[in-house]
């Protein structure tokens, strides 16, 4: 039924608050976000990003996904292009923690892919994932990422170390599955 479905827009500058509130702690903030996120709140860090643009000849989009029925934000992530490499990165993949577990994931990242390899330039997709997040592998995998590798202990975080797995997938990959699904 596609009344059903989330809509997806761009995420506005006015958003953050409302996501801020979604990430209550630190482990929280790295699990969705990554290093980067360690010490700064999701606030000043999103406020950063989104005013950062277009740095250093990366091209970054900001995405909501918002319910069908309310128009309420219930997932964001984000995509940062590097057209010189012919790479994106998906990233900051969230699905609002009330609408969790109940199947949200799989729309979000199959229009997250189908986003990126719109731009003809892509070859390469990738992304980051904390080992542990079997939700987050389970969606990356069922829309065509593959693990290609471990980072070790890639933080320390409340004195732990976590290890995170790269997983891309390739435009003829891509296009071989959405070949196979029509
Ligand atoms: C990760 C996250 C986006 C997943 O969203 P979700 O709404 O909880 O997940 P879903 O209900 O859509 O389930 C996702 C998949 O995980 C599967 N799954 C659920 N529990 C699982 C488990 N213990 N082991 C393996 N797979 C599992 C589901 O079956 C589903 O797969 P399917 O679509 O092929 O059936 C969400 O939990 C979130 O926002 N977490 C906090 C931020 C975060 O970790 N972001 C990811 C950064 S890389």
């Amino acid at each position: 039924m596609s009344e059903k479905k989330p809509h997806f827009r761009k995420l506005k500058y006015d958003e953050i608050d409302e996501l801020h509130s979604w990430f209550k702690n630190q482990t929280d903030r790295v699990l969705w976000a990554g290093a980067s996120f360690l010490r700064p709140s999701v606030k000043s860090e999103m406020q950063r990003l989104m005013t950062i643009g277009e740095a250093k000849g990366w091209k970054r989009e900001f995405w909501a996904m918002l319910a069908p029925e309310t128009k309420g934000l219930i997932g964001t992530f984000q995509l940062a292009f590097y057209p010189p490499a012919r790479q994106a990165t998906l990233g900051r993949v969230a699905i609002k923690p009330e609408r969790r577990e109940q199947g949200l994931a799989n729309p979000l990242v199959g229009f997250a892919v189908e986003r990126a390899f719109g731009h003809k330039a892509v070859h390469r997709l990738e992304l980051n994932v904390y080992d542990f997040n079997k939700q987050a592998i389970a969606s990356y995998q069922r829309h065509g990422f593959k693990i290609e590798g471990l980072r070790r202990d890639a933080v320390h975080i409340g004195g732990e170390a976590w290890s995170s797995l790269v997983m891309s997938q390739l435009r003829h990959e891509y296009e071989a599955r959405v070949g196979a699904l029509d």
